[in-house]
């Protein structure tokens, strides 16, 4: 077997900034160990999110060019529209800004207070718009999916018991909607796989809640239910996709991530109220119906990047090149996500940092680590995302405390990647020296991307 090559040609290349060790000690300290506060032209390899950040395609750049941008009706909506109808199969698509103004939309018109939005794993926008609706979110994911060293087929499943467990503790009239992350971003870009979505899709019908998908990463997930589940090796990637979103009644998706575009998203619906609702809000919030918050070329070039993603060839080289770093740090003996994710690789810190307690953050004291040694940004998911404080204002911590690395799509090339590993294992040898943070200024609500820290002496 050869190496699985990039299957791309670089036509337009953006050069890379270099600092030094102490320029970017200096720099980190401004950025008050917030890596969202780092100005990007002093990262080397930026790897904060997949989100956005994907080099597009030729095709997509002529598209661009051929972008309609007449107000209603435009000729790109048409295209998008018909690609995403194409691909799951539902006849309702409205477009929007980016994947959080989707859920917006969305969990305006179905929350509300003493409801409940069940899922594997809620990502960060999606419950923080769920819960300021006055709905709770509840994260159901599969056991498997909490233990970082414990490598399974599927670890983005949700578990189908807890599942049942909860409709009769809580009364199926009070949960308004069960979502499921494909792949579970916020649990290691774990996949699910398609008989996790039939049985819960069993569960919702029997209970007539609504299933939905959280769809940003679906192309990934269905490359891993091609390779890992049974009597999927020879259905292609797009049938695979229809059959996915067939179990569905609606999906919402943010178009930066599978859709290679800088910017957009979507909801896709098969229920005409429910969208008459949605289409209401959007025209207050996002834009007209054809549009909703992005331009013309936009759209063309998500339905371009919506086809793309769906090549084998790049879906391998794709999920291949996150294996690839996550290869080398095992070998190193550095904890990770195992296996895999389709995304990111995600840095086990817990049990990289066990100096460090959880109120003091060893994911972000990882993160600022990785600067330092290497000017490569990743991004904490551990406590300083999803922790909370009781009562008494201590803090519970998160599940696990992780540190992501996603990777861009089609951005960086296997010398990049060998640089990172390289990094990685370097800050894993020196991992004793490394210091906890504590919190010098929070938000009260996704308090990660404006936090203010500092090194404890
Ligand atoms: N759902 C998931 C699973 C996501 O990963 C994201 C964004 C969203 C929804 C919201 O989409 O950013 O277009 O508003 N994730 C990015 C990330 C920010 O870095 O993982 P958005």
């Amino acid at each position: 077997m050869h190496t699985i090559i990039e299957p791309f040609k670089i036509k337009s290349v953006e050069p890379i900034h270099f600092t030094t060790r102490e320029q970017r000690i200096d720099i980190l300290q401004r950025a008050c160990y917030n890596p969202f506060l780092i100005h990007a032209d002093d990262v080397l390899i930026d790897l904060l999110t997949d989100s956005g950040t994907s080099a597009m395609s030729s095709a997509q750049w002529a598209g661009i060019m051929i972008g309609d941008e007449s107000y209603a009706g435009s000729n790109s909506f048409f295209h998008f529209e018909k690609t995403i109808q194409d691909l799951t199969g539902m006849p309702i698509v409205i477009p929007t800004h980016q994947g959080r103004a989707a859920e917006k939309i969305l969990f305006s018109v179905i929350g509300g207070k003493g409801k409940f939005v069940v899922s594997n794993t809620l990502f960060d926008t999606t419950r923080a718009n769920i819960e300021f609706s006055g709905t709770e979110g509840v994260d159901l994911l599969c056991k498997e999916g909490k233990i970082p060293s414990v490598p399974a087929s599927f670890k983005g499943n949700m578990d189908s018991v807890a599942f049942e467990n909860f409709i009769k503790e809580k009364g199926a009239e009070n949960i308004s909607l069960c979502i499921i992350t494909v792949t579970n971003n916020s649990g290691g870009g774990q996949p699910v796989s398609m008989r996790n979505i039939k049985e819960v899709k069993s569960i919702c019908e029997t209970n007539k809640i609504p299933l939905f998908i959280d769809a940003c990463r679906f192309a990934e997930n269905c490359y891993f239910i091609k390779k890992r589940e049974e009597g999927y090796a020879n259905i292609s990637i797009p049938e695979i996709a229809h059959e996915l979103f067939s179990y569905a009644d609606g999906c919402t998706m943010s178009a930066k991530k599978d859709a290679f575009a800088n910017i957009g998203g979507f909801i896709a619906l098969r229920n005409e109220e429910l969208a008459i609702q949605c289409r209401n809000l959007l025209i207050i919030t996002e834009g007209f119906t054809t549009y909703g918050g992005l331009a013309g070329r936009d759209l063309e070039a998500i339905s371009i990047g919506l086809k793309e993603v769906m090549e084998e060839n790049y879906l391998q080289y794709r999920i291949r090149s996150i294996e690839y770093l996550t290869e080398k740090l095992i070998a190193a003996n550095v904890p990770v996500m195992q296996p895999a994710g389709g995304h990111a690789v995600y840095l086990d810190a817990k049990a990289m940092l066990p100096h460090i307690p959880a109120d003091q953050y060893p994911g972000q004291a990882l993160v600022a680590a990785l600067y330092v040694e290497g000017g490569v940004r990743g991004v904490e998911i551990g406590s300083l995302m999803f922790g909370k404080y009781d009562e008494n204002g201590k803090l519970i911590p998160a599940v696990m405390e992780l540190v992501r690395l996603a990777i861009p799509r089609r951005v960086y090339t296997q010398s990049h990647i060998d640089y990172v590993a390289e990094v990685i294992i370097e800050v894993y040898k020196n991992r004793d020296k490394i210091k906890g943070l504590k919190i010098e200024y929070e938000a009260p609500a996704l308090r990660h991307f404006t936090v203010e820290m500092r090194e404890i002496e």
